[in-house]
């Protein structure tokens, strides 16, 4: 119960690394604020006690209208938040002739734009806490160019970027963020990907030495870790969870 006490919002809570982080999040005792566009599935294996801490909420950051006003509601119902995951992702595929205006657009407004509004409008709460941190999900792509995800790739890189800055400039008040660079995770973004490449999930695992794709419950293990006090001095950190998969 590492994360008693705790008020965590968590972004893409309803996808597939989202809602395993949520869902921990929860089982190690927080209260967790689970952010998406669309209704976070049901699970009915959580027990009523888990599920009692997860709150969920609809909202679309993708522009700063929506983002000011999930933080207004939340600022308003919560007393702080000692914990942020920005989870959310959108992966628009392409090399830079492939890719639109509408495509850079959705990824640079989901993928780092809602990182800095959120981080700056909780920024005063998480630094109040006492023991706030930022956890954001960034991509081993951020780190290692894969081809033809020009957009996904760069606004990834300005993630783990983004999480350093912030880790630097605030260190002095407390606060720790950290990115966690994940490889191939089997989720729904992941299976999307395989149907369109026509590629089978047998054939992306030969490409991992650890023979197979993550699963989301270890992305969330990372995570309650850095958003708990057993990662006290981890921050500024770009970590990867890849299986030891080399992009390239
Ligand atoms: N699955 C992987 O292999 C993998 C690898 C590296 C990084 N990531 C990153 O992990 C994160 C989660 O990915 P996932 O695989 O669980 O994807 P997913 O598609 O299952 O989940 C993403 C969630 O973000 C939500 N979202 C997107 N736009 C939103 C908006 N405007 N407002 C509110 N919510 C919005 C979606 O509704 C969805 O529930 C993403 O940031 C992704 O880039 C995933």
């Amino acid at each position: 119960m590492e994360l008693e006490g705790r008020t965590i919002l968590v972004t893409g809570a309803a996808g597939g690394i989202g809602s395993a982080i949520a869902t921990a999040c929860a089982r190690h005792g927080g209260t967790v604020i689970a952010v998406d566009r669309v209704e976070m599935p049901h699970d009915p294996s959580l027990p009523a006690e888990v599920g009692a801490r997860i709150i969920t909420h609809l909202a679309d950051i993708s522009t700063a209208v929506g983002c000011s006003a999930l933080l207004a509601e939340v600022l308003a119902g919560f007393e702080a938040a000692d914990g942020l995951v920005n989870c959310a992702g959108v992966m628009r595929r392409g090399s830079l002739l492939d890719v639109d205006e509408d495509d850079w657009a959705a990824s640079y407004s989901v993928n780092v734009d809602a990182v800095m509004r959120l981080c700056r409008g909780l920024l005063p709460s998480l630094i109040a806490s006492g023991s706030g941190a930022v956890v954001n999900i960034a991509s081993q792509w951020g780190l290692h160019a894969a081809g033809r995800h020009i957009a996904y790739n760069s606004s990834k890189a300005a993630v783990v970027s983004f999480s350093q800055s912030l880790a630097r400039d605030y260190g002095g008040e407390g606060l720790r963020v950290n990115a966690i660079c994940p490889g191939e995770i089997l989720t729904p973004m992941v299976r999307q990907k395989l149907e369109t490449s026509n590629i089978a999930e047998a054939v992306l695992a030969e490409s991992i030495p650890l023979g197979r794709l993550g699963r989301p419950e270890e992305v969330a293990e990372l995570t309650t870790f850095l958003l708990s006090d057993r990662s006290s001095f981890i921050s500024g950190a770009a970590i990867e969870i890849t299986g030891a998969q080399q992009v390239g």
